[in-house]
């Protein structure tokens, strides 16, 4: 198991566990294949001519031929491009081209899946545990379409996550002003976190709730424009090195400027980059006053470590 780099902490995982990004619902169309990399693991997700979808391990059980690559859509199930078994969404091999199922008794590992305002999410456990927790839907009645952008790039979902809660690098790096102290609460695998700050003198309020460490959903007030928006961050680690960030963002009631909204949230994620690239996770960080609930995150983050092996 890869370990991150800086002063290796002992037991910090390359590969926490929990829910993380798979892809958007509409990159996947009926008929449509995608061959993602989640947690390290290589995976096969299609969406069968009904609409419904499958996440596979991307390596056919038969003789290892990679699913996503080559891999069609044949009714219900994923045709394998090397010797033409078909898989269907619970990994069982339920035909061939050439007639029924040839008596195989391996499946293919399926990926408990969930699809939540038009993000598909998977379940990652070093162990295949099944999920021990969700991600409620919130409802989008009366918000306006999600828009996204995914940003890779290299660096941690630990580091991602921990973002949230830095209050100082609020002041620093995004350069809002009057940052207000966090409130935090954490319950379980849900952590919420409160503050109010001024950008470009404008009075701001986000309420967070953080779910593991890929996905979090940021109700965003701005009184001062009639704006109340959504800004949900999904994560994925997808190898030891490299994180893809997917940046969603929705208003109630619409906007006429949508993409403009999108496009300055994610200039101000990119903002976050150079120091994520670069950056060495300290076990022992020299914390000052100011700094936010860093350690109260670091203690919630530690139960998506795997377990030990
Ligand atoms: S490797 Fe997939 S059918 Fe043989
Ligand atoms: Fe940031």
């Amino acid at each position: 198991m890869p370990f991150l780099g800086g002063d290796r902490e002992p037991g910090v995982p390359a590969f926490p566990e929990g829910w993380f990004y798979l892809a958007m619902a509409s990159d996947l169309q009926p008929g449509g294949v995608l061959a993602r990399r989640v947690c390290g693991r290589d995976v096969v997700a299609f969406r069968t001519e009904a609409g419904s979808v499958g996440v596979l391990d991307a390596h056919c059980p038969h003789l290892g031929a990679h699913l996503g690559h080559g891999g069609r859509v044949v009714g219900e199930a994923l045709r394998c491009p090397f010797h033409a078994l078909h898989w269907d969404a619970t990994g069982k091999c339920v035909g061939a081209d050439d007639g029924p199922a040839p008596g195989i008794y391996a499946s293919a590992r399926t990926w408990p899946l969930r699809e939540i305002h038009g993000a598909l999410l998977v379940h990652y456990s070093a162990t295949h545990a099944p999920p021990a927790w969700g991600i409620p839907d919130p409802g989008m009645d009366g918000w306006s379409p999600v828009a996204s952008a995914t940003l890779r790039f290299p660096g941690h979902v630990l580091e991602v996550a921990e973002n949230g809660v830095d209050r100082r690098h609020f002041l620093a790096v995004h350069g809002y002003t009057d940052v207000t102290p966090f409130e935090v609460d954490v319950d379980g695998p849900v952590m919420r976190s409160r503050f109010g700050f001024n950008k470009d003198g404008i009075a701001q309020r986000f309420d967070t709730l953080v779910y593991g460490l890929g996905y979090a959903i940021t109700d965003l007030r701005i009184e001062q424009l009639g704006i109340h928006a959504r800004i949900i961050l999904l994560s994925n680690q997808v190898d030891a090195e490299t994180v893809d960030f997917t940046v969603c963002t929705t208003v109630e009631g619409g906007l006429a400027w949508m993409d403009r909204f999108l496009a300055a949230i994610v200039d101000d994620v990119k903002k976050d980059l150079p120091i994520w690239a670069h950056k060495r996770r300290l076990s022992k960080p020299a914390l000052v006053p100011g700094d936010g609930p860093i350690g109260k995150y670091r203690l919630f983050a530690r139960q998506f470590y795997p377990p030990e092996t």
